[in-house]
């Protein structure tokens, strides 16, 4: 219903065009999550995306990567997507034969491990990337590959040093590992980049309405407003009256919808009585500079409003109607 007292007003372009220049980078992160219950059995699954969009997908029941997105191969060719998924299959094998050494030798690594690795690059012009490698065991950052080796994290605890040693000494892994995350993860994103671009780029329009929440205080109203729908991520939301910033305005995260959309609520508390005049103000980039601002109390208006509509579309269906009817007549007595 509140929906209908929502309207659209041209203000401001400008504000967006700064933030949308920020918006170009789209990181590229492969997330790998490996779990041993105990010495027997093992997991490994890994997932990426291409800033918020996911593009590929390895469950440990296949031996090959998934590709979500019709663009997500990239640029490369067949035979290069082979060479890869053979490193890679090798890389789980090597991965899980591993972690089940460091149980034996490490004392303090016991099962059930969680091991999860956060890789991957982010690309911003084309000879400027930066790639990045952490990782974590049972939850808790403990060290990342930076340029030729592998780096204790601050706060990791003390057995991690001899772990880091170990890596270390592994030439081989440090040698594939710089070529994956500096020379490959860059030059496959450019091509990412360039074949996903129209999904990338793309412009969805957000719907807006409003609710009644849940009010924490007696004698106070919550007023909810919904911004389902928009992409990209970043929308401007806030509560105001009469043209006045609410600054009690709190904002939810961003929630993912499934259709690759993404939801926000912006919540105001009010004391009852007091909620005449409140809209929510939505700014978002694919509204091109066209605001959405949504009156509480604007039922009366939007009733008006759209018997003035019905009444417009009556009258504007009438005169396409005489218009059509009179050609016709017309063109009819030019063919007899
Ligand atoms: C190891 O963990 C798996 C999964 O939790 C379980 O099914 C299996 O019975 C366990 N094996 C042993 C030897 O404990
Ligand atoms: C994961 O894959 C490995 C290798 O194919 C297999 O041995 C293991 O049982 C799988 N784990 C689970 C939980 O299915
Ligand atoms: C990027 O590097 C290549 C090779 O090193 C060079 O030919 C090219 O001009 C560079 N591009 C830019 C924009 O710097
Ligand atoms: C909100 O604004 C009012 C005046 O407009 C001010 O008194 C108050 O301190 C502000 N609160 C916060 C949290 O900024």
């Amino acid at each position: 219903m509140r929906y209908l007292t929502c309207l659209l007003f041209w203000v401001f372009p400008w504000v967006w065009v700064q933030s949308e220049a920020q918006q170009k980078n789209f990181p590229f992160r492969c997330l790998q999550i490996s779990s041993f219950p105990n010495s027997s059995c093992s997991s490994t699954d890994g997932l990426a995306w291409l800033g918020d969009l996911q593009t590929h997908r390895w469950s440990n029941a296949s031996d090959t990567i998934d590709f979500v997105k019709p663009w997500s191969p990239g640029k490369f060719s067949d035979q290069q997507w082979k060479n890869l998924q053979r490193i890679f299959q090798i890389y789980r094998l090597s991965f899980t034969r591993d972690i089940r050494e460091f149980v034996k030798m490490v004392p303090n690594i016991h099962y059930p491990v969680e091991i999860q690795l956060s890789a991957g690059c982010d690309v911003y012009s084309e000879n400027v990337s930066e790639s990045f490698f952490y990782a974590a065991y049972q939850g808790e950052y403990i060290l990342s590959f930076h340029g030729t080796s592998f780096q204790k994290a601050p706060d990791a605890p003390p057995w991690t040093a001899f772990v880091i040693e170990v890596l270390n000494g592994d030439r081989g892994t440090l040698e594939t590992l710089q070529w994956l995350l500096y020379d490959l993860c860059p030059q496959f994103v450019h091509g990412l980049l360039e074949a996903g671009k129209s999904e990338l780029e793309k412009q969805e329009k957000p719907g807006v309405w409003l609710s009644r929440g849940l009010s924490p205080k007696h004698g106070h109203l919550q007023l909810v407003c919904h911004v389902s729908g928009f992409y990209p991520k970043p929308v401007w939301v806030i509560w105001i009256k009469d043209e006045q910033e609410q600054n009690s305005t709190q904002r939810s995260d961003y929630l993912p919808n499934a259709d690759e959309t993404w939801y926000l609520r912006a919540t105001l508390d009010v004391e009852a009585g007091k909620e005449a005049g409140l809209a929510c103000w939505v700014k978002h980039s694919s509204l091109e500079g066209q605001d959405i601002i949504c009156y509480w109390d604007g039922r009366n208006l939007s009733t008006g409003l759209i018997v003035g509509l019905v009444l417009l579309a009556v009258l504007i269906c009438a005169i396409i109607c005489y218009v059509i009817y009179t050609k016709k007549r017309c063109s009819y007595q030019d063919v007899l």
